[in-house]
């Protein structure tokens, strides 16, 4: 008997990459960790395999006390953690305007205010055609869509013009749209929008006849490069004009290695006190009726890491070392691809690389009979370079070149 309504959803009989994981993890079992290419964590892992966690923020949850995880948080998260967020996204830079903050459950909670209060039912939201598959999903979750525009052109460049066409189109059917860019070290890509892109990206929302409501999905940001660089964009958001809304959609599982506790916040920044107030209520009655708090532990810890220049430094530091880590493997996977022909989707940094291919699923399949698991995409395969050792990414490299050349 039937009982669930699938209401526009086309929900799997399981998730396609926890499968694939078991899948990984099964024939680690058979083979040991050394046979085995895992290229499908979405978590940094050292060279060995191990969860990656900072043990500075190890050290700040073992000073938690009971009443910091035991007592409900506040809806919006504790003041001490807003302010932590707002540390954690500007650093250094005063925007110069409102801001408001509200907690969510990891990054996704954000995605889900977003979507739910910057769009109607039926609408359709913007997003780049590479992206983190569970956009669409969240997109249906609440009854919506999800169009793209072609993230690069032919030239390999981010694809502006594209950008522009796609709001046009929309424009013709909805008064508003929410885009979603997902900015720096890009799911699944690790493209990172250039000062030059910001540039495009202003001049066409600046330029569009409806409102747009823009959401920065910075899930990665701390693993995208230097601290001060990867903010350089920053700034230029004040040339937006006043039909443009920026939100951050902000992740603490990555950043601090607390994928688990589920700690994540939705940012807003505008001159429009009015656009600011109404989105802390309407974050707020999003937040109140879907999982009414977040973690509170995550939260003091938060506020503990970035109230605290000394232990803030050494999450840095920390972070930094594994930074480079990963860094490198990107680059050792990049050359490895050059070397045979050829090339990935533009890379910058970050958790994934991405190899456009004919046939992602056959290569994928044929992969696995080499003991090496990737994620076939729509229209390529995605490589997570954070869960191998740079040798391993090597390998990687050489054997997908020599599926597709
Ligand atoms: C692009 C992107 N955004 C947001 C998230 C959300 O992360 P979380 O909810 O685990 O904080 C992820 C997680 O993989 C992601 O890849």
């Amino acid at each position: 008997m039937i009982y669930a309504k699938e209401n526009g959803r086309v929900i799997p009989e399981e998730d396609k990459v926890f499968a694939l994981s078991g899948r990984a993890k099964a024939r680690i079992a058979e083979k040991g960790k050394a046979a085995v290419v895992n290229a499908t964590v979405g978590a940094l892992l050292d060279d060995e395999g191990e969860l990656v966690v900072l043990t500075s923020v190890s050290e700040a949850i073992k000073t938690l006390k009971p009443a910091d995880y035991a007592e409900y948080a506040p809806i919006a998260g504790t003041p001490d953690f807003k302010e932590a967020v707002k540390k954690a996204i500007f650093a250094d830079y005063d925007p110069g305007c409102q801001i408001e903050a509200c907690a969510t459950p990891g990054g996704t909670g954000s995605l889900k205010i977003a979507i739910a209060n910057y769009s109607e039912p039926g609408d359709k939201i913007l997003t780049h055609d590479w992206c983190w598959a569970n956009y669409k999903n969240i997109c249906k979750e609440h009854g919506r869509d999800l169009a793209t525009f072609r993230f690069f052109d032919e030239d390999g460049k981010f694809d502006a013009d594209d950008l522009k066409q796609q709001i046009e189109e929309l424009s013709k059917s909805q008064d508003q749209i929410l885009l979603m860019l997902n900015t720096p070290a890009h799911n699944p890509t690790g493209y990172a929008l250039s000062l030059e892109d910001w540039d495009r990206v202003i001049e066409v929302l600046n330029g569009s006849a409806v409102k747009i409501a823009l959401l920065l999905d910075i899930a990665y940001i701390d693993y995208a490069g230097e601290d001060d660089e990867v903010r350089a964009f920053l700034p230029k958001l004040a040339e937006l004009k006043e039909n443009v809304f920026v939100m951050f959609g902000y992740s603490a599982s990555k950043t601090l290695t607390a994928y688990g506790m589920r700690c994540g916040a939705i940012v807003c920044m505008s001159k429009d006190k009015e656009a600011a107030a109404e989105f802390k209520k309407t974050a707020e009655y999003t937040a109140r009726s879907t999982w009414s708090n977040c973690n509170r532990a995550a939260q003091v810890v938060m506020g503990k890491v970035y109230s605290d220049p000394e232990l803030l430094e050494k999450v840095r530091s920390e972070r930094r070392t594994y930074r480079d880590m990963l860094l490198a493997r990107g680059r050792a996977f990049e050359r490895a691809l050059n070397e045979e022909g050829v090339k990935s989707v533009p890379f910058v940094a970050g958790f994934f690389v991405t190899v456009e291919c004919d046939d992602p699923a056959g290569v994928c399949a044929k992969l696995e009979d080499q003991d090496i698991f990737c994620l076939a995409l729509p229209k390529g395969i995605r490589v997570s370079v954070a869960s191998m050792s740079e040798a391993k990414c090597v390998k990687c490299a050489k054997a997908i070149a020599a599926l597709i050349k």
